[in-house]
């Protein structure tokens, strides 16, 4: 029998294996997922992990248990300023048929319906594909209902405007539905990021932000490898405040004032 420690140690390396996730950053939650199971029971759930499907309940839970979905609508708005301001325009004159846009990591919906709402704003016809691994979350994206709880909510950084996008759902005080037809314009689905994304578009538009974080330098070459599969010449990623590529340098900065908007120049070779 091994210490709990060792059993900890199997399963975070368990997670990096099939999903990238750094066991360094993973190690506290790991231990709050845990809690006070005995070293027996750990090293049984390590064993269990270890032979099961990734759609096995035992996988499903703890990745749940795991993940850290924190987002909101309009989150870093100095950036989407700047792609309101150059970047749509750009990806306007560059795809006049219109614009397929990918928000990898897209936790709970808010951050795939904030593009959705900017190219709306910006008279762009879109298609945006939000993914995330969390199951749980991607099935409250697709039903794109928010609450306004006191605190900090989805809605904390939106402007004002933006509520046009809205409507109140009868009976259910302080939620708010996002509408219809821009619903229809995003589709959601469950996808793990170190596999390539089954949807064969290129994509225009990446947003991958406050992800990248919370993976393995060997899980960000993965997630990177995919993001560049899903990508050509003119594509624009966003990545958050804290993140930078680490393996691909098919992009580059759009502007030295803000490193984390990228894009592939048009004579860049893959
Ligand atoms: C902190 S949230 C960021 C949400 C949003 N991008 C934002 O900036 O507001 C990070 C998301 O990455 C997702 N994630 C983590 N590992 C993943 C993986 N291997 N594949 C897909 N999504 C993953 C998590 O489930 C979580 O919802």
């Amino acid at each position: 029998m091994g210490t709990p420690q060792d059993a900890l140690t199997r399963i975070a390396c368990l997670v990096e294996a099939r999903y990238g996730l750094s066991p360094a950053v993973l190690e506290q939650r790991l231990c709050g997922y845990l809690g006070r199971s005995s070293a027996h029971d750990q090293a049984q759930l390590a064993d269990q992990l270890s032979v099961a499907h990734e759609d096995h309940p035992l996988w499903q839970a703890l990745i749940e248990g795991l993940l850290v979905h924190e987002t909101y609508f309009y989150r870093h708005m100095d950036q989407l300023d700047v792609v309101t301001q150059e970047v749509l325009p750009l990806l306007r004159r560059q795809n006049p048929g219109g614009i397929s846009a990918w928000c990898a990591g897209c936790a709970t919906g808010e951050e795939a319906y904030t593009l959705a709402f900017m190219m709306r704003d910006a008279g762009l016809s879109a298609r945006v594909i939000g993914t995330d691994l969390s199951a749980r979350s991607i099935a409250s994206a697709r039903l794109g209902s928010f609450g306004q709880t006191p605190g900090l909510n989805s809605f904390r950084a939106m402007p004002a405007v933006a509520w046009s996008k809205f409507s109140a759902i009868p009976g259910r005080p302080a939620v708010w539905s996002v509408a219809a037809d821009i619903r229809a314009s995003v589709e959601f689905m469950v996808h793990n990021l170190v596999l390539p994304l089954p949807d064969a578009r290129r994509m225009n538009l990446i947003s991958c932000r406050n992800t990248l974080i919370y993976f393995s330098a060997e899980g960000q070459r993965r997630v990177e490898e995919n993001i560049v599969a899903s990508s050509g010449p003119g594509t624009i990623l966003l990545l958050g405040p804290a993140e930078r590529l680490r393996y691909t340098n098919v992009f580059e900065p759009l502007s030295y004032s803000h490193p984390q908007i990228l894009h592939w120049p048009e004579h860049k070779a893959r």
